[in-house]
């Protein structure tokens, strides 16, 4: 069991690579990481056979800014006909797991073996309860079954409180009708990644503040306006009449770089598309200044090296930060929403 599988958006594998490798480097992980362009995923294969353990111990997965979900294990081959056995057998030195995930890869074979995981999911989760290996349990470990195809699976484990929250790491959200543009979900699923859901409503409680910078036409004002939250709504594009309609916006036509709030508010969010360098001394201005409480903002990637680079944008905006005295915990993902993009969260300590 020494590898580390991690899945991940396609095209960004060369990023989980180089974030791994830097992750298993500082844990003295020997290993190396590999990955086939556009396959939606990424292995890490360790040297040594408790090499993946020891990783995904010393790491926190929400940490990890690329990978969607991860797993330890080994890749076996499955035959045409009577797969649980096979499966049965190649358990036996693997735990009594906690639960049971079946899941494919962000791609189009992935797409079209989901159909087949659907079907397979209850004959085998009946047998392997019958054999012992299932005990519905959180403490136990999750067993995660990944297909590459339906003659070969990855037979994972990671712990269910240090992986993702979801199969895949794809968020089930249901868009809201009501909603003026997709992108609503973003900043739901950032809400759902950054803040434990016991702490929404005391974080993102009725008559708090926020401004929403490149706000237009609505769909991120939409969701603090769901939680009754009063917006400043910063754009010179035109909002949805219906958000305005709620008496908890206000629209300032503006430069989202240049505007200042009158008084500190308890959120900024944006959601401008501009040079991640800009978007990151925004954020020091805005957190540093003590102009907000927590921000979600959206950092733009670059065409290369996309890894190193927001790390090092990261590194600046936590330097510029402790040079100002101020202490902020920052958290960075590319979200499933995300395409070109991460998601950064920041929350004056
Ligand atoms: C991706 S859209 C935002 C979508 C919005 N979050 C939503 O959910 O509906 C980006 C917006 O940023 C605005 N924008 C671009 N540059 C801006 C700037 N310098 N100041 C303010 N808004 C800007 C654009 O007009 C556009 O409406």
């Amino acid at each position: 069991m020494n590898s580390l599988l991690l899945h991940c958006r396609p095209g960004f594998e060369g990023e989980v690579c180089a974030e791994i490798s830097e992750h298993a480097a500082n844990l003295n992980v020997a290993g190396y990481a590999k990955a086939k362009p556009g396959s939606a995923y990424a292995e890490f294969i360790c040297s040594e056979a408790d090499g993946a353990e020891r990783l995904m111990s010393g790491q926190r997965f929400d940490r990890l800014i690329f990978p969607r979900q991860w797993a330890r294990g080994r890749f076996i081959e499955l035959p045409e006909s009577d797969r649980i056995s096979v499966l049965l057998d190649a358990l036996a030195d693997y735990p009594v797991c906690g639960s049971l995930w079946l899941e494919v890869f962000d791609s189009n074979e992935g797409k079209e073996l989901s159909n087949f995981c659907k079907k397979f999911e209850a004959p085998l989760r009946k047998a392997l309860a019958k054999a012992g290996r299932l005990e519905e349990d959180v403490r136990k470990p999750r067993l995660l079954l990944t297909f590459r195809s339906g003659r070969e699976v990855f037979l994972g484990l990671a712990e269910s409180d240090n992986s993702a929250m979801w199969p895949m790491g794809i968020p089930r959200l249901k868009f809201p009708r009501e909603a003026p543009s997709r992108s609503t979900l973003k900043l739901e699923e950032a809400w759902h990644h950054f803040i434990p859901r016991a702490e929404w409503d005391a974080r993102l409680a009725p008559a708090m503040t926020a401004v929403d910078l490149g706000a237009a036409p609505g769909g991120w004002t939409w969701q603090l306006v769901n939680r009754h939250l009063k917006v400043i709504a910063v754009d010179n594009g035109p909002m949805a009449e219906s958000l305005m309609d709620s008496g908890l916006v206000e629209h300032q036509r503006a430069d989202g770089f240049v505007f200042r709030p009158r008084r500190p508010v308890d959120w900024m969010v944006c959601d401008i598309v501009e040079k991640p360098a800009r978007t990151a001394a925004l954020i020091e201005t805005w957190l540093g200044e003590g102009l907000c409480r927590e921000a979600v903002v959206n950092l733009k990637l670059p065409m290369k090296q996309r890894y190193a680079e927001v790390r090092r944008l990261l590194e600046r905006i936590e330097d510029g930060l402790r040079e100002r005295g101020v202490k902020v915990a920052i958290g960075c993902k590319q979200l499933y929403h995300d395409r070109e993009e991460v998601t950064c969260h920041l929350r004056r300590l």
